[in-house]
């Protein structure tokens, strides 16, 4: 049965779409082409999420979230989410608690978000105009900032990470010398550790940007994937000595909480003041909430830190025995964090080659069940493939199938 069309003749979406809306590139991800096998794609946590240990069962799962809970489903979550907040603070607060060049962080120093996704957009709400101030950011980098900049019609001004040094340090004096010429740049978003570099900021080159001597703008520092660095690398305290710094986080990644979508973003009150008054009301649900509470409670925590020692164990297990195998190249980012970065060789002993990364991710998702990230069209970045580390077993297939998939391309 076909319905009639009763839209007005008057109705033409081209022409009422707003043209930077209409050329948008999506997002894109590996999920969206592949979602089953071993998914080595996301960067999410395999160990599973910091609120239970092994499997849940129906029963445990209605334990996980207390009656009380269910019970009031009925009214609209906390808008403040000042317990969350506070645990948050707690978590961050412990590695300088001496430290006293750093007051301890206050629930008015956070705003958080639906995933840390919400934040990127928030803060590009909050202080670039569209069509007038512009943002800038330092391939190659997470992508959702320029899908963002571009969904708010901002104008998005690049300075490559340094592509000719080993872990892509920040080109710091390029990027000062950007910010005085342009000052209709309002923000600087800096990935640390990077995605797909997965190395920290220097800590000197942002405190050299945040004393930018004439530059009114604000730095914004995504610590996403902080807690697989060193204990004590996050810099999310310096938002009590710098105004002019924000710093994200999010629940997603050491957690293991990416379904349930808490994002986190560090500032001066003045600055999470602006940030809070742009959100929706209601942003965090209710069960976002309990579970997010859970997860920062000390046994998540605990939890927390022990995944993260398993993650370890495996990305080293990967940083030794990845090479062993013919046609895989150097690792070309750092190892601050749940995935490597890796060339892939037109032939063993060869030299870095796109094709055949993209013909060996092909494979493993299409054949093999496994799906990493193809990343050889960024920057810097030729042959390169990212991989999440996954358990022990997925990491034991996942060798065994790079292995394999190699050698037949090879023989091909
Ligand atoms: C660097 C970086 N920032 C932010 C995010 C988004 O995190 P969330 O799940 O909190 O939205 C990701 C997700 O992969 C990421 O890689």
């Amino acid at each position: 049965m076909t319905v009639a069309n009763l839209t007005s003749p008057a109705f033409d979406l081209v022409k009422l779409t707003r043209p930077n809306i209409l050329s948008l590139e999506p997002y894109r991800c590996a999920r969206d082409d592949y979602k089953v096998g071993i998914l080595l794609d996301a960067n999410e946590n395999a160990y599973g999420p910091s609120i239970y240990s092994g499997n849940v069962s129906s029963a445990d799962s209605n334990a996980i979230i207390a009656s009380d809970i269910i019970a009031g489903l009925h009214r609209y979550p906390d808008p403040h989410q000042e317990d969350v907040k506070q645990l948050l603070c707690n978590l961050r607060n412990a590695p300088t608690k001496d430290d006293p060049s750093v007051a301890p962080l206050t629930p008015d120093n956070l705003y958080v978000g639906v995933g840390s996704d919400e934040c990127v957009d928030t803060i590009i709400r909050c202080f670039a105009a569209p069509g007038r101030e512009k943002m800038l950011t330092c391939p190659p980098t997470y992508g959702m900032y320029a899908v963002a900049a571009q969904v708010n019609d901002v104008e998005v001004v690049t300075v490559n990470l340094d592509l000719e040094t080993p872990g892509f340090p920040v080109r710091v004096d390029a990027i000062m010398d950007t910010l005085t010429n342009d000052p209709s740049i309002h923000l600087v978003y800096l990935c640390s550790p990077g995605n797909p570099t997965a190395s920290l900021v220097d800590p000197a080159s942002l405190k050299k940007i945040l004393e930018h001597p004439t530059w009114n703008g604000i730095v914004v520092v995504d610590e996403a994937y902080i807690d697989f660095s060193p204990t004590g690398s996050s810099l999310a305290p310096w938002v009590t000595k710098y105004d002019n710094l924000l710093v994200m986080q999010t629940l997603s990644k050491a957690f293991g909480m990416a379904g349930i979508r808490l994002g986190v973003t560090f500032g001066s009150p003045s600055v999470a003041r602006i940030l809070n008054n742009v959100k929706a009301p209601y942003n965090i649900s209710s069960l976002t909430s309990e579970l997010g509470l859970k997860a920062l409670s000390p046994a998540g925590v605990a939890l927390m830190n022990k995944n993260i020692a398993a993650i370890l164990v495996q990305r080293q297990r990967l940083l030794d025995e990845l090479p062993m195998i013919p046609g895989v190249g150097n690792f070309i980012g750092g190892n601050d964090s749940n995935f490597l970065l890796v060339q892939i060789l037109d032939k063993p002993d060869g030299v870095p080659s796109s094709a055949i990364a993209l013909k060996l991710y092909t494979t493993l998702a299409e054949e093999k069940g496994v799906v990493i990230r193809f990343r050889g069209k960024e920057p810097g970045c030729p042959g390169a493939l990212r991989i999440t580390i996954g358990t022990e077993q997925e990491v034991t297939v996942l060798l065994e199938k790079v292995k394999e998939t190699l050698a037949a391309i090879y023989n091909a």
